[in-house]
């Protein structure tokens, strides 16, 4: 690991808004955590957390946690809630496969997916987040009819995750193809991640998909 790396990971032990592979908040992320009862979003594969940080500011009523296994990014999005003084986003460094592990069920009241690796291979379709197998743990820390929003620039995994919708007999809410096109962002919050923002200037299709699990 190089150096710079290693100088954020020491440093980001001392951030009080990034919790690393501790479940000491499972169940009690909003009083514990946030000290307060707001609804708690979850921006998962959050990288920098550009979504979780853009969201915290638009909606002081709620908490968000951005979640992804890369630390060097998660100490970013952390960083910049900090010196931004923004109190209602954290973060948490896990595989996304252990949310049951953090979470209790009915804690998390919406989910946001931002620009997942797309996993083309088909030997990897259980790496995918939009997959039944990622469902079925997205289930056991939501209520029933909760929604997850998925942001991709990946034809691939859009409609795999209409295949998945169908044949888990969820409810789609919005589908938007190509959500420039359509002229949708503004309803998405005009929120851009990193990755967002260099496939625009690849001039790659953004597509958007909601539905309830
Ligand atoms: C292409 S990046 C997108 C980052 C950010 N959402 C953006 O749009 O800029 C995908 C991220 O997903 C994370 N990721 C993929 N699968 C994961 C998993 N199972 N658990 C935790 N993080 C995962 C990777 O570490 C990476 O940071």
């Amino acid at each position: 690991m190089g150096k710079g790396k290693l100088v954020k990971w020491e440093l980001m032990k001392s951030f009080s808004n990034v919790i690393e592979k501790d479940n000491q908040f499972k169940g009690n992320w909003a009083k514990s955590f946030f000290k307060n009862e707001n609804p708690i979003v979850v921006e998962l594969a959050c990288g920098k957390g550009d979504y979780a940080i853009g969201m915290a500011k638009l909606f002081p009523e709620k908490n968000f946690i951005g979640i992804d296994i890369k630390g060097n990014r998660l100490f970013t999005g952390a960083n910049t809630a900090k010196s931004e003084g923004l109190y209602n986003v954290g973060f948490l460094r896990t595989q996304i496969d252990h949310l049951e592990d953090y979470f209790e069920k009915g804690e998390i009241s919406e989910i946001w997916i931002t620009f997942p690796d797309p996993f083309p291979r088909k030997g990897d379709i259980k790496k995918r987040l939009t997959s039944k197998k990622f469902i079925e743990i997205y289930r056991k820390i939501l209520f029933p009819k909760t929604t997850v929003n998925l942001k991709t620039d990946s034809q691939l995994l859009y409609e795999f995750t209409k295949e998945t919708i169908e044949s888990e007999r969820l409810t789609t809410i919005k589908d938007f193809p190509d959500v420039y096109k359509m002229g949708k962002n503004e309803e998405l919050f005009g929120i851009q991640t990193y990755y967002e923002k260099m496939h625009i200037l690849d001039n790659r299709t953004i597509h958007f998909i909601s539905f309830e699990v």
